[in-house]
């Protein structure tokens, strides 16, 4: 073979989205969004409603009866709490059908984001986790895990990841540690075979299209060799940040005062779902069963129960302290009902 021959073999072509956006100026947010892969929108809902929320996470934490008081430092460890992955963020019990939740995705400012940034109003939503994290945890082994949330085989931008952000969230409170840039060199990284970091939180190999993929350290210095950058991501009660699920990301622990709150939403439209995911959706809806970051395909039902010491948390459970109320809205964002 020529040596012209082998450089056309490995040139990267960049594949298509799933919606073609490229060339399109909006004048708004979306113009940040698709240059940056990430934008945080202020405000998107009051601080009196983002303190309603921080409220009732609090009274969900308590109504676990394991003692935890959210003023008292020395009951903010695991025994008190329900059993969260990586130090605050709540999958089991039911939690992504809590009436909370459900309020916090059919926030008006919130779709909106997801109409404009889609230009559709039939979406489908994630059924997706909270996150309280409480600062200064000792009882607590952590280190970063920079990951994205879609797999490489999916090209192109096939789904976007937000959360709305209830406390105020600053340099030394934890969060979102985003790495700017990085959607966008997303399939020219994997365009070269790539090994999975090696880490605690890696999925087994045989989840092909778990989409979640650990990145190693030295592919840190790869996007940023090519002008991204890692930041951290600081906001105000009622912030909104959305990022495409191609980008490097991860959370750090709050190391200040305050206790961070967080209601994670993922939309994306309803077209873009098979009958089948549909289906699956429903029944995990009315099961009360999570799934992943994923609103329309990925659907895999988060069956497994909360483990603790070992054993089951004695405190599990099948279905919300508060159910969701059922409007239009609600059965059709869980995919349940057609537009
Ligand atoms: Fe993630």
């Amino acid at each position: 073979m020529s040596a012209t021959a082998t450089q056309t073999v490995t040139r990267f072509t960049k594949p298509k989205d799933l919606v073609d956006f490229s060339g399109i100026t909006f004048g708004d947010w979306r113009d940040e969004f698709h240059k940056n892969g990430c934008v945080v929108l202020k405000g998107v809902i009051t601080p009196e409603r983002a303190q309603y929320y921080r409220e009732k996470q609090l009274e969900w934490l308590r109504k676990f009866d394991l003692g935890f008081d959210e003023n008292d430092e020395s009951t903010w460890t695991a025994e008190h709490l329900p059993v969260s992955f990586k130090g605050g963020m709540y999958y089991a019990y039911a939690a992504p059908h809590e009436k909370m939740a459900w309020e916090a995705r059919t926030e008006p400012g919130v779709v909106e984001i997801f109409e404009k940034l889609w230009g559709t109003k039939e979406l489908l939503c994630s059924f997706d986790g909270l996150n309280i994290s409480l600062p200064r945890r000792k009882d607590l082994n952590w280190s970063p895990w920079p990951h994205c949330d879609q797999n490489p085989e999916r090209k192109g931008m096939q789904a976007v990841q937000g959360l709305l952000n209830f406390a105020p969230n600053g340099p030394k409170d934890g969060g979102l540690m985003l790495m700017k840039g990085s959607a966008n060199l997303f399939d020219e990284f994997f365009s070269q075979k790539r090994e999975a970091g090696d880490h605690e939180d890696a999925p087994p190999p045989e989840l092909k299209y778990m989409d979640l993929f650990l990145f190693n350290p030295k592919d840190l210095k790869w996007f940023e060799d090519r002008g991204c950058e890692m930041i951290k991501v600081n906001m105000e009660p009622g912030d909104f940040v959305l990022w495409d699920s191609r980008t490097m990301h991860y959370a750090s622990l709050p190391e200040g005062e305050q206790i961070r709150h967080v209601q994670y939403i993922c939309m994306t439209p309803r077209k873009f779902a098979s009958e089948e995911q549909l289906e699956l959706k429903t029944e995990c809806f009315n099961k009360f069963i999570g799934t992943t970051h994923w609103p329309h395909c990925n659907i895999r039902p988060a069956t497994e129960p909360p483990m603790r010491s070992g054993v089951v948390c004695p405190k599990n459970r099948n279905e919300p302290f508060e159910k969701p109320e059922l409007t239009e809205q609600v059965l059709r964002l869980a995919g349940v009902k057609e537009y």
